[in-house]
């Protein structure tokens, strides 16, 4: 007689409890104190604890000599490194794969690996495991998981380290939880010493709409007003009880800026028969290059001031299109390029250009293996919350994020330029020209951590 209504309580509070993600672009900067601290200094005590299976530690790259650390990098920190950047070029492959050729993308794998390593500090059981593989922590030399904040903390430390002060790279993460929840108070803790994500309550019951607003509106204010309306209309209900968000946000000068005379409008191929007019900055400067006539591409480095931040561009030689270079990425490859790049003069060609993009992370996670977490009845996150139901879920996570590069680096605002100027152009120069598809990532070069990926396919501007 009793069983009957606790079942019914239970199943209702499963499909009850759902939680909210996302992830996107924008910004902030926590001063955290544990950029000095030890793994002693800081009680990381998540619920659960994966244990990498042995085996999975030196099956990777087996017959390989040991690798070079970059100097004053704690070894567990460059492999965090490593693995978000393996994470985000399996992301990006099967974002390249389910968009078609002609879209541009663009995301910022760190923010989404970041946001959901704050998930991972109150995950258990498969779901833990499930986050342990798709986001690639596994491969960190190290017998438990519950490290893996500590070092997310340290690599967070080394990346929005001020560096100059006309570069801004910065994040924020947050957390918005419905006041009529208790929420675990440790793991409120722990998540705002490493992330530095406070839990901000929020009426999800009564107000979903203005949450949502609230929400937005703090996404915005942390990207000086570029990245709105995250969350679309409708995106939070009634059962939402908590909304994770990272944001990173980025402004760079280059070193080495474009003249604002030396600009042409010029066709750029978005594929064989279609073109679109775009203008294409010039210069001709030293910057670390490379042509792989193996792999098909030219690569150049362009560095921000203050070294550290560099935009990648990868282009295809003429004739090979942008999906055999996609399709054939990986991190080994990418590696392998970035090694072997020499500081040369360079005639560089690129499109000023913007991109935005925003996507539900949810299907494509998913499609990673990332499957429980997302699953009313498989998700375990019983770290999260203060009593021990284990209904918790993520039901949605978004993403969103936008790049504008012009003569001046990646701020916005550009004079109306055009008009070719007459230069003579040694034809023996190596020459870098933009005016077809290419890939770019924003890096922090010391250290390679993938900060911004994309595509831009089609960088004309919307006619
Ligand atoms: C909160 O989580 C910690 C583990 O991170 C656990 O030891 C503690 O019992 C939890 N507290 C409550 C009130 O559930
Ligand atoms: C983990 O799974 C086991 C068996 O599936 C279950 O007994 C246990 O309660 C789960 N633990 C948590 C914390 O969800
Ligand atoms: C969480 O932090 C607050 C403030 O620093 C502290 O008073 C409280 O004891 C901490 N709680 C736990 C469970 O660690
Ligand atoms: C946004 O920033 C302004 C000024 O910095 C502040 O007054 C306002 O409260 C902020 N809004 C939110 C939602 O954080
Ligand atoms: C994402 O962008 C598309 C247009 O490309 C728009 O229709 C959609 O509402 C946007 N979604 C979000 C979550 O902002």
């Amino acid at each position: 007689m009793l069983a009957e209504p606790k079942l019914q309580y239970r199943m209702g509070s499963l499909c009850m409890r759902s939680l909210w993600l996302l992830a996107l672009l924008s910004a902030t900067l926590a001063a955290y104190d544990i950029c000095n601290a030890k793994p002693k200094d800081l009680a990381l005590e998540p619920m659960c604890i994966y244990r990498s299976p042995d085996t999975a530690q030196d099956a990777e790259e087996p017959d390989k000599e040991p690798e070079k650390i970059p100097e004053s990098t704690n070894p567990r920190v460059w492999e965090l490194s490593k693995a978000n950047s393996r994470f985000a070029l399996s992301l990006f492959k099967h974002l390249a794969k389910e968009k078609t050729g002609g879209s541009n993308i663009f995301m910022s794998p760190i923010s989404i690996s970041t946001a959901f390593a704050m998930t991972k500090l109150g995950a258990c059981n498969t779901t833990l495991e499930q986050i342990m593989n798709v986001f690639e922590f596994d491969t960190i030399k190290e017998k438990t998981s519950d490290q893996v904040h500590f070092f997310f903390a340290k690599l967070n430390c080394r990346l929005y380290r001020k560096k100059d002060k006309t570069t801004e790279l910065v994040s924020a993460n947050r957390l918005f939880g419905d006041k009529s929840i208790a929420f675990n108070e440790t793991y409120q803790n722990i998540s705002e010493v490493v992330y530095g994500a406070k839990l901000m309550p929020l009426n999800f019951k009564e107000n979903p709409e203005q949450s949502r607003m609230v929400i937005n509106e703090w996404i915005s204010n942390k990207t000086e007003n570029r990245i709105k309306d995250t969350l679309p209309a409708g995106a939070l209900d009634t059962n939402t009880v908590l909304v994770l968000v990272n944001t990173i946000y980025f402004k760079g000068q280059w070193k080495s800026k474009f003249d604002k005379n030396d600009v042409f409008t010029e066709d750029f191929l978005l594929s064989d028969s279609d073109s679109c007019k775009v203008t294409m900055m010039y210069q001709e400067t030293k910057f670390r290059y490379g042509r792989f006539t193996d792999d098909k591409v030219q690569v150049l480095e362009l560095p921000y001031r203050g070294e550290d931040i560099t935009m990648v561009l990868i282009l295809p030689l003429r004739g090979t299109p942008l999906s055999e270079v996609e399709e054939g990425l990986d991190l080994k490859k990418l590696t392998g390029w970035l090694d072997a790049m020499k500081e040369i003069t360079v005639a560089v060609h690129i499109p000023r250009f913007r991109v935005e993009d925003n996507f539900s992370l949810k299907d494509k996670l998913q499609a990673l293996g990332l499957v429980d977490l997302f699953s009313p009845l498989q998700a375990s996150l019983p770290g999260m919350v203060a009593d021990d139901e284990n209904g918790l879920f993520i039901s949605e996570a978004f993403h969103k994020a936008f790049l504008e590069v012009n003569e001046e680096g990646s701020e916005a605002a550009a004079a109306t330029a055009v008009v070719a100027v007459g230069r003579s152009i040694n034809l023996n120069r190596e020459r870098f020209i933009a005016n077809r598809p290419f890939l770019l990532l924003i890096r922090e070069s010391t250290i390679n951590t993938m900060v911004f990926m994309g595509r831009v396919a089609n960088p004309c501007p919307e006619n």
